[in-house]
């Protein structure tokens, strides 16, 4: 049966500055995560083959760098945009914007930033990502927190309002197997 493979990229420095959006570079650490990956992978699927799938963003193709299988780039896979936030901390936004703030607390899942995007609209820009995606054999997306919840809810059958809250923790790999109900799921997290 093939496999999907989930995984958010390495730890960027916006990560570590608590940051939203931009277009980093990797960590240490995040790097050490892209070279620890190949092995993690290797281990799980031997020799069959796979795609890998990255955002536009360095920290995915970073994280993905070190990986030795064909690789293809999506605009789609794109993080959140969000607009005039790009590059805040939360703490910034909510002093920025406190109106704004309290609205996506209370529904995450349409509020949309200014000039930006919101859940709802990223369900819709990766509709032909999850087609590709229901056609391919074995790939591994590295992705975004926004974007992996909006495929792995896809995958799972998750309701709209869950979606943003679900669990994508960094240096993780998501592995769901389809079946004809479902996905059977297995992760594993790289200790680093
Ligand atoms: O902080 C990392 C990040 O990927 C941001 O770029 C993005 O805006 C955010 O996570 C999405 O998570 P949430 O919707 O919970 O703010």
């Amino acid at each position: 049966p093939r496999s999907i493979f989930f995984s958010r990229h390495g730890e960027s420095q916006f990560n570590l500055e608590g940051k939203i959006g931009g277009d980093s570079d990797l960590s240490e650490r995040g790097f050490r995560y892209s070279r620890a990956l190949p092995d993690l992978i290797k281990d799980n699927i031997g020799d069959a083959p796979l795609t890998v799938w990255t955002s536009t963003l360095k920290r995915t193709m970073q994280t993905a760098q070190e990986l030795p299988y064909p690789k293809l780039t999506w605009k789609s896979l794109d993080e959140l945009d969000a607009g005039v936030c790009d590059g805040m901390t939360y703490e910034e936004i909510e002093r920025a914007y406190p109106e704004d703030f309290a609205n996506r607390d209370d529904d995450k899942f349409n509020y949309r930033y200014r000039g930006g995007e919101s859940y709802r609209d990223l369900v819709t820009r990766l509709e032909p990502v999850i087609m590709e995606l229901e056609r391919q054999e074995n790939v591994l997306v590295v992705g975004h927190q926004a974007i992996l919840r909006c495929l792995y809810a896809y995958f799972h059958n998750l309701p709209q309002d869950d979606l943003p809250y679900i669990k994508i923790p960094l240096h993780t790999v998501i592995k769901l197997t389809p079946k004809a109900y479902g996905c059977d799921e297995e992760r594993y997290t790289l200790p680093i």
